[in-house]
């Protein structure tokens, strides 16, 4: 069953194990607003908590932070800092993580203050956001949690903030449910999640939704397009290629946006005959991140029935040393006819994402969108909280900027300066597959801008953030499935306003 979520009651707290309160911090000084009790099970809850005591306890400004007052015999208190102001949603998702944390498989009464909140729903969703995330583990797929909201008033709370606060828990539940089930893929031993294995896997996940079609093409359909990067990449492998060409069509959709999402699934990187040190492989499972998130990007979008047209598509291959593999100094063609002259065998995204793109650029797309665990450089430039973006719309870029505050997933624009293509330039084909002079995120992009025509475009480098090695906040250790709530968050945007300016 996994995380569940609900509306409670206080009344139903014979049945929990914890009930979470949550402070508000200013100038050091928690404040527990009046509508909660002042004795919760047995204890007194003041509706001030000093500087002193919070120091003591562990309690600070900084959202998330937490202390327990136990109870050996009955239902334990959890203080949460909520930080210094309500409305911030990505403190909602920490405490929401940190009640759960304490918790393990023990149910949660979140208590919700409505005085103090000017947007219960969203801070519900957040919360439930959060708390679901924060469950996930790879190892213990049944675990059961539960995390009950109760909302409080002065007096009754009014029906319509209720069901606002149900729906918000719903949507949350929707959107982390797929979110988990990409992490899920993305953490699998990459023998359990070959080409082949996985593009069954995205084909049965996305059968469930209505309005959704699938095509899942085998290497003699691949060879038949013409896909001669994903070919390339997947001769030194003894599993055959994949693509996954999946579209979600809204009913009533004739005139509506077409956004095309494009996902790197390369399902192990070895780097290939340009072999990667050892320690450098160890997370390379993790390489099909970005197809994982395209397809449950599409699949959130079906759930939600927005009206939007997506399609993402997936070339998929492993990247390995077999006899036949790609020689550093070999050419390929693309599906656009284009010839690379591969000088580095670990460079690979960018060869399975040209022919991605090229066939993104066939469709009537009003955005291209690819998204990568591209380059260890943009770790370099961004460290592993940050995500590199490149756009060239300056309007679609503000647009997934601000939607990537909203959720947390925090990305920077990077410049598509085009001067740094000449490093790119070959002797023997119209281009080679790794730049010079640094900047190794930059000549990527540059790279697959040459793939995308005069289509919108946009490339997200994911590298750095699709794992959170030691767990944070609301991620737990391995894969985050970064971008998929971003994504979803921008193209509602899209879908509510029903075009998609691209100035
Ligand atoms: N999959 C890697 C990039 C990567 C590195 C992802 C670390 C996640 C964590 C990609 O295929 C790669 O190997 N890139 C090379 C490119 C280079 C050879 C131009 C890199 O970044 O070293
Ligand atoms: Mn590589
Ligand atoms: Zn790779």
């Amino acid at each position: 069953m996994g995380f569940t979520s609900s509306l409670g009651t206080i009344r139903d707290y014979q049945d929990v194990s914890y009930i979470a309160v949550p402070l508000l911090i200013t100038e050091g000084v928690g404040a527990i607003s009046g509508v909660i009790p002042t004795e919760l099970a047995g204890f007194d809850i003041p509706r001030r908590l000093g500087a002193g005591w919070l120091k003591s306890n562990g309690i600070s400004d900084k959202a998330g932070s937490s202390t327990v007052l136990r109870s050996t015999t009955g239902v334990s208190i959890i203080l949460v800092s909520l930080g210094k102001e309500l409305s911030n949603l990505e403190s909602w998702r920490l405490a929401g993580a940190s009640v759960m944390r304490i918790a393990g498989t023990e149910a949660v009464n979140f208590l919700l203050p409505l005085d103090l909140l000017n947007a219960p729903g969203a801070c519900a969703q957040a919360l439930v956001e959060g708390a679901s995330l924060s469950t996930y583990d790879y190892k213990t797929l049944d675990k059961e949690c539960s995390l009950f909201l109760v909302p409080l008033d002065g007096s009754v709370p009014n029906p319509e903030t209720l069901s606002e606060i149900e729906t918000a828990i719903e949507d949350a539940l929707t959107a982390t449910d797929l979110v988990n089930w990409a992490k899920r893929l993305i953490d699998t031993p990459p023998r359990d999640a070959s080409p082949r294995k996985l593009a069954k896997a995205y084909a049965k996940r996305l059968e469930q939704e209505d309005n959704v079609t699938v095509e899942v093409w085998d290497e003699d359909k691949v060879k038949a397009e013409r896909l001669g990067g994903l070919i390339g990449v997947g001769r030194g492998s003894n599993e055959p290629v994949r693509l996954v060409y999946a579209t979600y069509r809204p009913k009533a959709g004739e005139n509506v946006p077409h956004v095309v999402l494009v996902g790197k699934g390369i399902t192990f990187d070895s780097g290939g005959l340009s072999i990667k040190p050892a320690d450098s492989m160890m997370t390379m499972k993790a390489d099909m991140s970005g197809s994982a998130i395209v397809m449950a990007t599409l699949a959130l979008c079906a759930e939600l029935g927005l009206n939007i047209r997506v399609t993402a598509i997936a070339p998929m291959s492993e990247n390995m040393t077999g006899g036949s593999a790609t020689r550093p100094g070999d050419v390929l063609t693309i599906r656009n006819g284009a010839t690379v002259e591969v000088l580095n065998t670990d460079a690979e995204g960018r060869l399975v994402l040209a022919d991605g793109l090229t066939l993104a650029t066939e469709t009537d797309a009003s955005l291209i969108i690819d998204i990568a665990t591209l380059t260890g450089a943009q770790r370099v430039a961004l460290g592993d909280q940050i995500a590199a973006f490149y756009s060239t719309s300056e309007q679609v870029a503000a647009d997934l900027e601000k939607a990537s505050q909203a959720t947390g997933e925090l990305i920077w624009r990077m410049p598509l300066h085009s001067p740094y293509n000449a490093s790119l330039e070959s002797e023997i084909a119209d281009i080679k597959n790794i730049g010079a002079g640094g900047g190794g995120s930059i000549t990527a992009a540059l790279f697959l801008q040459r793939f995308v025509g005069e289509f919108p475009w946009v490339h997200l480098d994911i590298a750095s953030t699709s794992r959170a090695e030691g767990g944070r906040g609301y991620l737990s250790k391995g894969a985050t499935a970064f971008g998929v709530r971003t994504l979803v968050h921008y193209l509602s945007e899209i879908a509510s306003k029903g075009s998609l300016p691209t100035a």
